[in-house]
């Protein structure tokens, strides 16, 4: 595994004294951590999941995956937050942000059940019309609004279009072992299901069902994916003062303590836009808690400097970047001599793209550094499904350790909780009258 935590650019914003002086932090959370004993223990089943997790179910997943191939044109895969964004961050990493439209030997795969936005659900509708649909219903709970409501719209639209029988067999439901409405549903109807673990929470979900299922459905090597999750656990499991994770828990409190409250995740490849997003669930939900955290925020650039530049490079001083720098391409495209050099650019050719792209990262790390904003590089060698891999459990330790030196629990997320009450609230579910009546006083003022 070689994921490189590169410090170069936090010379003049972070002293070798303070990494030493946070260190014994760093050991006590490691140590909650291995023996089990911090906030939130019962939530650590993703620690050696890229090793323990269940092999027959595993296989059982390749076989959905291999069915899914060859008798569906289109998977719907509907899930929110942990049930959803993992997924879909691995697939667009590996496979390309344009998955959909340059598939050739799978399935179309649309994620619905992520808002409740109704001219989403029926723009994907209008996608499955006269093709052959699957869908995997992914909720822990089995009781989450958005993806229920999804669920509600497909499951009628299967059943409608290839009739009850043949609908039952179209559908996989990845939920709880035992528990929920979910559950309790899919046995009755006869679906296949897949298990979320009860110790892991839905942000560390990925590497379960969860997120194997349909990544595996996008024809993803998840053999390669768990071999960089295992080879990444041996790596950043040891406690050591070099541990290129813990030095990333180590400097993001640093900086946090330092007054930088945002950190601005940023990569060069737009194909790794989800993988942001996925990030900002897992250190948002985990770590924003006890009005304390570190806000997790991301941009694309070169795109995004073009939008968000200015500010970071002059703005408020409230940030740090974390540069995700990828050495090696997915594909690449070789810029060649033009004739007449009409558009003055001849001096970029006779490379590849990626080699510009990269002096754009370096230019930039350079520009921002010297406007106040400390970087933080992370090296991966490339989007393969194998770093891909060694990157989510590098992340995934990272931000528990991160978290115990915050002082909060990473496992929790109970501040998710208000908005939902609120919206019962005002949409008049059973048991909800009284806060009704208060919300819609405020609303009326
Ligand atoms: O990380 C979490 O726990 C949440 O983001 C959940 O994954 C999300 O709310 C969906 O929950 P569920 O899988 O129960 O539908």
């Amino acid at each position: 595994m070689s994921i490189k935590f590169n410090a170069k650019h936090l010379n003049g914003f972070v002293r070798d004294e303070e990494f030493a002086a946070i260190y014994p932090q760093v050991e006590l959370a490691h140590q909650m951590l291995e023996s089990k004993t911090g906030p939130g223990n019962d939530f650590l089943g993703w620690t050696d999941l890229p090793v323990a997790y269940d092999k027959e179910e595993f296989a059982r997943i390749k076989a959905a995956a291999a069915r899914i191939r060859s008798d569906s044109d289109v998977l719907v895969v509907i899930g929110i937050g942990g049930s959803y964004l993992g997924a879909r961050a691995v697939i667009e990493a590996v496979k390309g942000a344009m998955y959909n439209c340059t598939v050739q030997d799978g399935p179309q795969i649309f994620f619905a059940g992520n808002s409740i936005s109704p001219a989403y659900l029926q723009d994907i509708l209008d996608c499955c019309r006269g093709k052959r649909v699957s869908v995997n219903i992914i909720s822990k709970s089995g009781t989450t609004t958005e993806p229920a409501l999804a669920f509600r719209v497909f499951k009628k639209y299967l059943e409608d279009t290839v009739g009850v029988e043949e609908a039952r067999r179209r559908i996989y439901a990845t939920t709880d072992r035992a528990r929920g409405t979910l559950k309790q549903l899919a046995d009755a109807e006869g679906w296949e299901t897949f298990v979320v673990p009860d110790d892991v929470g839905g942000r560390y979900s990925v590497l379960t069902a969860v997120g194997l299922l349909p990544i595996a459905c996008a024809g993803c090597d998840i053999d390669a994916l768990m071999k960089g999750a295992a080879d990444a656990m041996a790596e950043y499991s040891v406690l050591s003062p070099d541990n290129a994770c813990y030095r990333y828990a180590a400097a993001r409190n640093i900086l946090y303590r330092k007054g930088k409250a945002v950190e601005l995740m940023a990569c060069y490849e737009p194909n790794f836009t989800m993988m942001n997003e996925w990030y900002k669930q897992l250190y948002g939900e985990s770590e924003g808690k006890d009005q304390k955290g570190l806000m997790p925020t991301s941009v694309v650039f070169s795109t995004d400097l073009h939008s968000m530049g200015q500010f970071v490079q002059d703005g408020a001083r409230i940030m740090f970047e974390t540069v995700v720098d990828i050495k090696k391409p997915t594909r690449d495209l070789f810029i060649e001599r033009s004739a007449d050099n009409f558009d003055g650019l001849d001096f970029l050719a006779d490379q590849n793209m990626s080699v510009v792209n990269h002096k754009a990262l370096e230019g930039t790390v350079l520009a921002h550094t010297d406007g106040g904003v400390p970087n933080i590089l992370l090296e991966l060698d490339s989007l393969s499904e194998y770093d891909l891999g060694g990157l989510i459990y590098f992340f995934e330790r990272a931000c528990a350790v991160s978290g115990y030196l915050l002082g909060v629990n990473p496992f929790d997320q109970p501040g998710v909780e208000s908005y939902k009450k609120n919206m019962f609230a005002l949409l008049g579910k059973p048991g909800y009258e009284d806060r009704k009546a208060e919300l819609e006083a405020k609303l009326a003022d």
